[in-house]
């Protein structure tokens, strides 16, 4: 760091507000702070200004169907097509333009421009060779793919018939994949070759093949998309049901598919998300709010416009990548960008190289990547001119103010508001973040809650807390973006997220409270903390993933007794994966063991919950009524004072199990 550097960290580390730089407030598009208050006297009307954005083939009666609490319904009776609306209605004026500006890993050559003119033309013959596989309307279609282009043409040829997608991230396993397929009945399903990780090729469809394996129901098609170049590629011979994505497209070169009319309610897609129990729970999505709320949060947070180019660095395979890479921004016109690789490749200036190229506006991205980027050092954003951006956006999990300043200061240059953004798969879009033409930033809060929603920090019987004190996240009346139901799982909606602060027996609104699972905090200006989850579920590099998914996996490993797994702090990833492990009499607890553990675990999910420390222990820390106190194992991967333990059935192990963290 130089001396300025040195000047500049602390003076903004003695800052804990932050007003909106006014160049950003001189051209932002939400300016007027009086939303906040027109919105709350104005509620659900308010929602009319979001469904504007977007193109109905016929008017909605209703703005909000409550009449049936927790099923609300938005926009009921109106008709819309959601690849319409992101791309045949930017053709008069856009087609010549940007829609979205693919960069491969490997070089400069990768890189791929899509009009929407282009976009257009690969949706309507991917949409077209889809309807001749046979997708029909609501059938489900898997995605198991990177960041490829043929991914979003997937997604969006699939909105335009009315076959709602699935994408299972690219990371996930075999098993993971299978799974989900299961889950959601879905024949079909769109893959790749491979593609490439720093450098090197990877074979994805060996893995399709292996989960693919694993699908307990007859698949009608997979489509194969050949991202490998020449001579990079593996020995695959595809099956009867398999054909090369290029193929099929090229079949229906030149067609054109009228987008289907959807009811608002339809489902657009689904995404499974995990939760407590091993069952993922498949969360969905409609036409109609979905797409309005992925719309105006992207207009009035992110700030975008038609003329920006505008970069989301997450994954396609996640719903930050489906709000905010695909739906919101395409469906504003905008050029939307999409890098396939990691921020390290091949030199960790890669993402500041890309902001440079394409002079991007807007960076969004995750604490976790913030992290990553600090540690390497501010020499490699400061290489680059990166004066093109406007805003930066965080997402995924809380972010410390060291990060949130560092971003501010290395990334922004103190010329970019920087909004941290709290939401969820469910919420579908964001909740808690500042406007950034209007409102204060705070570091390490995520905000006040948007115009419109409803947020209340509960004590456990549901009344507010004051002002400081730690409570639970709670969202008292439904917004448009909301998730519907869990797929095929009513029951598990209302247990999931519900019946912990609801009268489940009224069909009243005002008695319906939902719970997304998270504690956080208020201040005197409303403005929420959020400090994580409740649940048995952490977030590793902001993807949340279920400890009794991660514990089935292990138990499924011969050898294997008993497991409990539980976060500890990391400082790049926030939380990591701990796995407690009883092993079965006889079982040696050796490497090999160890080894075995790690590889089920990937095996089962993916390298994303690749266990940090497995830790060997003749015993698991148990209340006297038999439940695994996790958060003493937590607090004992992170090495702090255990201070009373004498709720234990079993208080000896503690100190074993101390003396093997520390061993480890
Ligand atoms: C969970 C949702 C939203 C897309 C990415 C993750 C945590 C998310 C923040 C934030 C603190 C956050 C919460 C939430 N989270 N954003 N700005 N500050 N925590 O989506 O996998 O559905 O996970 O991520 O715990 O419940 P997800």
């Amino acid at each position: 760091m130089s001396d300025d550097d040195v000047q500049l960290e602390a003076r903004l580390a003695e800052q804990d507000v932050f007003e909106p730089p006014e160049s950003f407030v001189e051209q932002a598009n939400v300016t007027d702070e009086g939303i906040y208050e027109e919105f709350e006297e104005n509620w659900p009307e308010c929602w009319e200004g979001a469904a504007d954005l977007l193109d109905w083939d016929s008017d909605y009666d209703q703005v909000l169907d409550d009449s049936n609490p927790p099923f609300y319904e938005w926009f009921t009776g109106g008709s819309l097509n959601a690849s319409a609306n992101c791309l045949d209605r930017h053709l008069d004026e856009r087609g010549d333009e940007a829609a979205i500006e693919w960069v491969g890993e490997p070089t400069d050559e990768d890189d791929i421009t899509y009009t929407y003119e282009e976009l257009h033309r690969e949706v309507n013959e991917f949409a077209a060779a889809l309807r001749d596989q046979g997708v029909g309307e609501d059938d489900v279609v898997t995605m198991y793919m990177p960041m490829i282009p043929q991914l979003p043409i997937a997604m969006l040829a699939c909105a335009r018939i009315g076959a709602p997608h699935s994408v299972v991230f690219a990371g996930f396993s075999a098993d993971a994949l299978a799974t989900r397929m299961n889950a959601a009945d879905s024949e079909y399903l769109v893959t790749c070759d491979g593609y490439y990780r720093r450098g090197d090729p990877l074979d994805h469809l060996d893995k399709a093949n292996e989960g693919l394996a694993g699908v307990d129901h007859d698949v009608e098609t997979v489509v194969v998309a050949e991202r490998l170049r020449e001579g990079d590629g593996f020995d695959h011979d595809y099956a009867d049901n398999q054909v090369a994505f290029d193929d099929l497209q090229s079949e229906h070169a030149g067609a054109s598919v009228d987008p289907v009319s959807r009811d608002a309610e339809d489902m657009l897609f689904l995404m499974y998300t995990s939760g407590t129990t091993g069952e993922p729970k498949g969360v969905k999505h409609t036409t109609g709010g979905y797409l309005a709320w992925s719309a105006w949060t992207s207009q009035a947070v992110l700030d975008i416009k038609p003329e920006d180019t505008y970069f989301c660095s997450a994954d396609i395979g996640w719903i930050t990548g489906h709000s905010y890479i695909v739906y919101g921004p395409l469906a504003l016109g905008t050029t939307t960008m999409m890098y396939e690789g990691t921020p390290d490749y091949p030199d960790k200036d890669r993402l500041w190289e890309i902001v440079e190229e394409y002079e991007a506006t807007q960076l969004y991205t995750a604490p976790t990547a913030i992290r990553a980027f600090m540690r390497w050092g501010s020499e490699y954003p400061d290489s680059h001119d990166l004066s093109s951006l406007r805003l930066l956006g965080t997402v995924g999990e809380p972010i410390n103010p060291r990060a949130w300043k560092w971003y501010y200061q290395n990334i922004g240059d103190e010329e970019c508001p920087v909004v941290d953004t709290w939401w969820q798969t469910e919420t579908g879009g964001m909740m808690v973040t500042t406007l950034p033409g209007v409102k204060d930033m705070k570091p390490g809060s995520a905000g006040p809650p948007l115009p419109g929603v409803d947020v209340q920090i509960v004590d456990v019987d549901g009344e507010e807390v004051e002002a400081g004190r730690a409570g639970y996240l709670t969202v008292q009346k439904p917004w448009p973006g909301m998730l519907r139901t869990l797929y095929k799982n009513d029951e598990r909606f209302i247990d999931e997220y519900w019946r912990e602060y609801s009268d489940v027996d009224s069909d009243d609104p005002e008695d319906w409270v939902y719970f997304p699972e998270d504690g956080a905090k208020i201040d005197d200006d409303g403005y929420i903390t959020v400090l994580g989850r409740v649940d048995d579920v952490i977030n590793v590099s902001g993807h949340r993933l279920g400890t009794m998914e991660i514990e089935s996996a292990i138990v499924g490993v011969e050898g294997v007794a008993e497991a409990a797994v539980v976060g500890g702090d990391h400082e790049i990833k926030g939380e990591a994966v701990y796995a407690y492990v009883i092993t079965e009499d006889g079982a040696d607890e050796d490497e090999a063991l160890r080894q075995a553990i790690i590889e089920g675990v990937e095996d089962a999910i993916g390298p994303i919950a690749r266990p940090e420390a497995v830790i060997f222990t003749p015993e698991l820390p148990k209340t006297r009524s038999g439940k695994i106190m996790r958060r003493l194992l937590e607090d004992i991967a992170n090495g702090e004072d255990l201070g009373d333990t004498s709720t234990l059935r079993n208080p000896d192990v503690v100190s074993d199990i101390q003396a093997k963290v520390s061993d480890d």
